[in-house]
């Protein structure tokens, strides 16, 4: 089970995770959280052990098996634009790259935000938000950690495109710890905000740029490009024989 008391003891945050709400199975944090952040402080998080409908994009499930991920929600309510909210899912992608790197797991990431090890993904990240035409009111950002699974334990349509902390040292890795380190990290991005850094960083830590893709959208077929670039909303910039355009709305392979 996951330690919360002692993640509370050492954490030195002073909005993320000040408040913890732990379940021991839930459907999804996801789809809780969104329940109650409208009168959730900002920085909560929700935390599962298991989920039973564990939420990814487009619709898929996140495998989410009891005690051996860490699957968790974060509440916030930032004040400033509609328009920026996206940018808070490119900020949670630097966070765990860095503190991945920091534990010598030298990840990628992939747009718009797989975190991949070895071309397999390791961490997912799925943000929700509910806004206003001036005003959001809140943003949920999930994270998926693949942590102690062993790959036999993998179901079989992600065993060969998922790994986890497990395989990758050849260890077990405390869940408090990478619990703690991601969310000191990701308020030291969050309360001291600098969307350009954040940029730049992510563009570091990328897999994507510069590398002919598939692009597969979310209704029409798939077709072949070069990944460019990202804008400063996140959305990937691809060359196509038809020139240079923005794709926002699903996702790519690296081919
Ligand atoms: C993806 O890779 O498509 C995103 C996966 C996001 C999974 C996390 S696990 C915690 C949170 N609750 C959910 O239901 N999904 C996110």
């Amino acid at each position: 089970m996951l330690k919360v008391d002692e993640v509370k003891r050492k954490l030195k945050t002073k909005v993320i995770g000040r408040k913890i709400i732990y379940y021991d199975e839930i459907d999804s944090t996801n789809q809780k959280a969104k329940e109650v952040a409208m009168h959730e402080e900002e920085g909560t998080i929700l935390i599962a052990e298991q989920q039973n409908a564990g939420k990814g994009r487009l619709g898929r499930s996140f495998f989410s098996p009891k005690y051996k991920s860490l699957l968790m929600s974060i509440i916030l309510k930032p004040k400033i634009k509609p328009e920026n909210a996206t940018k808070y899912t490119l900020m949670t992608a630097v966070a765990i790259a860095k503190i991945l790197h920091r534990m010598k797991v030298k990840v990628g990431i992939k747009w718009p935000n797989d975190i991949l090890y070895e071309g397999k993904k390791l961490i997912g990240i799925l943000t929700e938000s509910n806004i206003e035409s001036t005003k959001i009111n809140y943003i949920v950002i999930g994270i998926g950690i693949n942590v102690n699974i062993k790959k036999e334990e993998f179901p079989n349509e992600v065993k060969e495109v998922a790994t986890s902390m497990y395989e990758i040292l050849s260890k077990e890795v405390s869940r408090e710890e990478i619990l703690i380190a991601l969310l000191e990290e990701f308020e030291e991005l969050y309360l001291n905000v600098d969307f350009k850094s954040i940029l730049n960083q992510w563009k570091e830590y990328n897999v994507t740029l510069g590398k002919q893709i598939k692009v597969i959208p979310i209704a029409e077929e798939t077709f072949n490009a070069k990944a460019i670039d990202i804008d400063e909303e996140g959305a990937l910039k691809i060359e196509t024989d038809k020139g240079i355009e923005t794709f926002n709305a699903g996702e790519i392979s690296i081919r």
